[in-house]
């Protein structure tokens, strides 16, 4: 599984509804943990492989691997937080992003249950992150026009968008 990086429209697209929680399924979601730790990410949404659906993978520290599909969130906390974040897709660039520090939010698992969990820290952060890429989002477009542009600037790519 490659991972697309800034520039590939696929990137800028708005995933649709996964259908079906089948096998195939299934195969996609280990083949994106194995693409994530390859990558020594912590999160890969759908999108930055190519596939637009809303499905997306997220494995932090001390934590398990976990499964989103379908995802809403239905809830955040009003306090924010800075935190630094980088992406896969955005390789060399960090920056520090406010996010809500707590969410709560609802999907379905690979066996096709739903559930419904609680996250802070920077399992929230990584949710929040990951299900921006659902809507074409990246982190950067989160930050000051000035802080992008000097970042990309930096990186060697022209502006997205
Ligand atoms: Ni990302």
């Amino acid at each position: 599984m490659d991972i697309l990086t800034l520039g590939n429209e696929l990137l800028r697209g708005k995933a649709e509804p996964v259908a079906k929680i089948d096998d195939e399924l299934k195969q996609i979601a280990d083949e994106m943990l194995d693409a994530l730790h390859k990558g020594k990410g912590v999160g890969l949404a759908g999108p930055q492989v190519g596939l637009m659906k809303r499905i997306f993978v997220v494995h932090v520290e001390g934590d398990e691997p976990r499964i989103f599909i379908n995802p809403s969130i239905i809830a955040t906390s009003e306090e924010m937080v800075k935190y630094e974040e980088g992406c896969l897709s955005v390789p060399g660039v960090w920056a520090d992003v406010i996010r809500p520090r707590a969410l709560r939010i609802q999907a379905w698992n690979e066996r096709g249950r739903p559930f419904t969990m609680e996250a802070e820290g920077i399992l929230a952060r990584v949710i929040l992150h990951e299900y921006d890429h659902l809507e074409g989002v990246l982190f950067i477009d989160r930050l000051s026009v000035r802080k992008r542009e000097r970042l990309l600037a930096k990186m060697g790519k022209v502006r997205q968008r």
